[in-house]
């Protein structure tokens, strides 16, 4: 084992674990146990003899009809209130895996091994999941922390560059949201791709140890941890612009460009905020130029329609936008910004202007 330590919540705490050979040590549990495993993973996890649910990771898959046939699979595979799942794979399955375990027979324990660097870093503390309706992405859900987190980076292996950059991507989100220092240690690990275990075990545990703090100060989003949708309102256009043709991870990378041009533009970042957000908008530009290739569905959106998906988002009100910006140094604020023909024209000269430098 490389690290552990626990993170309180409401439901009691829970142990995350980083090392190696951790999938093989949770089927050695006494507990009756169902897997939901991400199907592209079966070869890895070919020593697992208890009952499997598979699943393609894809958005459709985890839509709220389609949580009925994994809610029977559970059923048909005998699971009573003492069954327990192990989740193994990225976002997607942690979201199919926390909704079901949270409404079977009432709430089931469920153990998490997460298998992307973004869910290493970041999804797979929290207890959230997020479950698609129709058209509308991550529209219902509810918290449910797992009993554990399993991290065995030896998933890390399989990870290509576009998913390693994603990944990273929202571990920087985090540090720099937690402050000066969190964002100092973060820049002196080097994070880049290729990225072997070793980099990866201590990104991933500066990046859980800070996110802890947010989780255990405002465990369902109510002030702090929202500071964590950093990136996110203006990346979700990008998303839902392009179908999801660009990574959720990168879509965040240019939601924090966006993000800093709109403040830098409205005045909103201090002459005395630049050196930190400066150096993370460089950081996140290095990230970015390697993987320019999963951007190139936006040469043919213009920013007006991004405009368009980024008033949709779920987060804003019926009189506000919502947005997470840069202010004083390594600091970031959440603001209100009235709906009017002044703020459509900021946000869509701050998306011209982020697209335009990448
Ligand atoms: N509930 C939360 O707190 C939360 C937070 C962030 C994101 N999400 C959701 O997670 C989803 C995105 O998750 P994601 O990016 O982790 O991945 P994912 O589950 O969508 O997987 C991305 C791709 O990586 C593959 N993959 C997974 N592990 C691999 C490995 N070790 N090696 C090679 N390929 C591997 C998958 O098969 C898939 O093709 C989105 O739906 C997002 O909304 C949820």
């Amino acid at each position: 084992m490389r690290a552990s330590f626990d993170i309180q919540s409401a439901s009691g705490a829970y142990r995350v674990a980083i090392g190696e050979d951790l999938v093989r040590a949770a089927i050695a549990a006494p507990t009756h146990r169902i897997f939901i495993v991400d199907r592209r993973l079966l070869p890895q996890v070919q020593f697992i003899t208890d009952p499997i649910i598979e699943i393609e990771a894809s958005e459709e898959n985890k839509a709220l009809e389609r949580m009925a046939p994994v809610i029977e699979q559970l059923k048909r595979f005998g699971a009573t209130r003492e069954t327990e799942i192990v989740a193994v794979g990225g976002g997607i399955v942690q979201d199919i895996a926390t909704f079901v375990a949270s409404v079977y027979m009432r709430g089931l324990r469920w153990h998490y091994c997460p298998t992307t660097l973004l869910g290493m870093v970041d999804s797979c503390i929290g207890g959230k999941s997020s479950i698609n309706v129709g058209m509308y992405k991550n529209l219902v859900g509810n918290f449910h922390p797992p009993a554990q987190i399993l991290i065995d980076l030896a998933f890390v292996d399989s990870l290509d560059a576009v998913q390693l950059t994603s990944g990273l991507m929202e571990s920087v989100k985090i540090c720099y949201a937690r402050g000066a220092e969190e964002f100092g240690t973060y820049l002196k690990l080097a994070p880049a791709v290729p990225l072997g275990r070793d980099k990866a075990a201590r990104i991933i545990e500066q990046s859980l140890r800070a996110k802890k703090w947010f989780i255990e100060t405002d465990e369902f989003d109510q002030a702090e941890r929202l500071l964590l949708n950093f990136g996110h309102t203006f990346g979700h256009a990008l998303e839902s612009a392009t179908h999801f043709d660009v990574p959720h991870g990168i879509a965040v990378g240019v939601g924090m460009l966006t993000a800093y041009r709109f403040a830098e533009d409205a005045g909103r970042l201090s002459e005395h905020g630049k050196a930190l957000a400066g150096a993370l908008m460089e950081h996140v530009r290095a990230l970015l130029g390697p993987v320019r290739h999963t951007l190139s569905s936006l040469e043919r959106i213009s920013p007006q329609s991004l405009f368009e998906h980024f008033k949709s988002d779920k987060k804003h009100s019926q009189t506000h936008y919502r947005v997470i910006v840069p202010v004083r140094d390594g600091e970031l604020e959440r603001i209100s910004l009235e709906r009017n023909d002044a703020t459509s024209a900021a946000i869509t000269e701050a998306f011209a202007c982020s697209l335009s430098e990448l």
